[in-house]
């Protein structure tokens, strides 16, 4: 395309999150133009529509794609409903923007990737804490050793949903949510954690539904080893009525915290800690080195411009996106097995392909609670 032009843009999936993608644009006008919408529901699609000026609404995506002056394209569907339409949408010779989860497994994630490969398109997943300033002083203050080696390391993903919130038909079950509070809430601070901290070695992880009556899990946590040595711990939930989303990345002496907070000290004579004003000062000083980020969608909306314009890969195209997904697929094979596992999850393992794993992965918690109480 030619450098000047603006973008034209399209949207399918007018739910919850299309909202923040039309904003994203908005903001961005300058470089584009949001040319059409679809959703199944035409009332929907409409009403995304209706926001804007001379924009299209469609109940067919595929009326959407046929659009020559449509060069990117949002893909804001449930999540088993995310590798079909970016599919076409790549074959098409769109752009695409793809909702979290990347993909329902490792396979799909793969197939969509190669799609846009062989297309010659971007591929960008909306991992938007990827952009925020205060995760990347974390990385900037963990890249240049300002904490040392990482002697420990935690997350905290807690929320809190009530049983209103699985009334939407997709959400709760295997087949359409493509998996429970991992896949859907905790996956954003877990791929921050997993980004900050490298590859993964190997993965043991607890689950259970305890508190809604769903197939999906509401709580997890898992024990994740690093290739660098770092050995650390997850809790993922959304039966927190206090809810919590925080991290922990602890050297010998210093440390840094989300939310964002910096921590030394040094010993006393007895080996306990005395606070060490100057070491806070040092790393207050180092992470203001990073001076800008953003928390809302024009992360990625703004480096999918800027990798089509510059013809490089996005910071978090497929590969990156793919990532989580596969200490998740881990998660649920040790959940279930019992048994720690290692990564990378090979092609030929069934906890790879999307039927497998929604086939063998343990639904509603650790069995029939209703037959344990009797
Ligand atoms: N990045 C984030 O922070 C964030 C936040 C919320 C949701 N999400 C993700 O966004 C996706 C959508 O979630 P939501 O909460 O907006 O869901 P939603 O149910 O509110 O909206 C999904 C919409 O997609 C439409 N749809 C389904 N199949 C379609 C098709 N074939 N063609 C056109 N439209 C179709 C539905 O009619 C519905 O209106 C999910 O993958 C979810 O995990 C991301």
């Amino acid at each position: 395309m030619k450098p000047n032009l603006r973008f034209g843009i399209g949207i399918i999936g007018c739910g919850a999150i299309s909202s923040a993608h039309w904003t994203g644009y908005a903001a961005l006008a300058d470089e584009c133009e949001i040319k059409a919408v679809c959703d199944l529901d035409a009332k929907r699609a409409r009403q995304l529509a209706d926001k804007g000026v001379g924009v299209e609404a469609y109940d067919d995506y595929r009326e959407l794609l046929a659009r020559d002056d449509i060069h990117i394209v949002s893909v804001c569907t449930p999540p088993s409903f995310h590798r079909q339409p970016v599919q076409d949408a790549l074959r098409a010779g769109k752009h695409v923007l793809v909702e979290k989860p990347f993909g329902a497994s490792l396979q799909e994630c793969d197939e969509m990737i190669e799609t846009a490969r062989a297309c010659g398109r971007k591929l960008v997943v909306t991992f938007q804490y990827r952009y925020r300033r205060d995760f990347n002083q974390v990385r900037h203050l963990l890249a240049c050793g300002a904490i040392g080696d990482v002697v420990f390391a935690q997350m905290n993903a807690l929320y809190w949903r009530g049983a209103r919130y699985y009334e939407v038909p997709w959400r709760g079950k295997w087949s359409t949510e493509c998996g429970g509070v991992t896949t859907i809430q905790a996956i954003h601070p877990l791929d921050i954690f997993l980004w900050l901290l490298g590859d993964v070695e190997s993965v043991y992880a607890e689950m259970d539904t305890m508190a809604h009556d769903v197939e999906v899990e509401d709580i997890a946590m898992a024990i994740i080893r690093f290739k660098s040595g770092v050995v650390a711990q997850i809790a993922c939930t959304v039966n927190s009525v206090k809810s919590d989303i925080s991290m922990e990345f602890s050297g010998r002496n210093r440390a840094v915290s989300i939310p964002l907070a910096f921590h030394a000290v040094r010993s006393n004579d007895r080996g306990t800690p005395e606070i060490d004003e100057a070491g806070i000062r040092e790393l207050e000083r180092i992470a203001a080195q990073i001076e800008t980020g953003t928390d809302d969608h024009t992360g990625p909306i703004g480096d999918l411009f800027a990798a089509i314009r510059e013809d490089r890969e996005p910071l978090v195209g497929g590969p990156q996106g793919r990532n989580v997904t596969e200490t998740i697929a881990a998660m649920y094979k040790s959940a279930t097995t019992g048994d720690a596992v290692r990564l990378p999850i090979a092609k030929d393992d069934p906890w790879y392909t999307t039927a497998g794993l929604q086939q063998l992965v343990r639904k509603g918690g650790r069995g029939d609670r209703t037959l344990q109480q009797k």
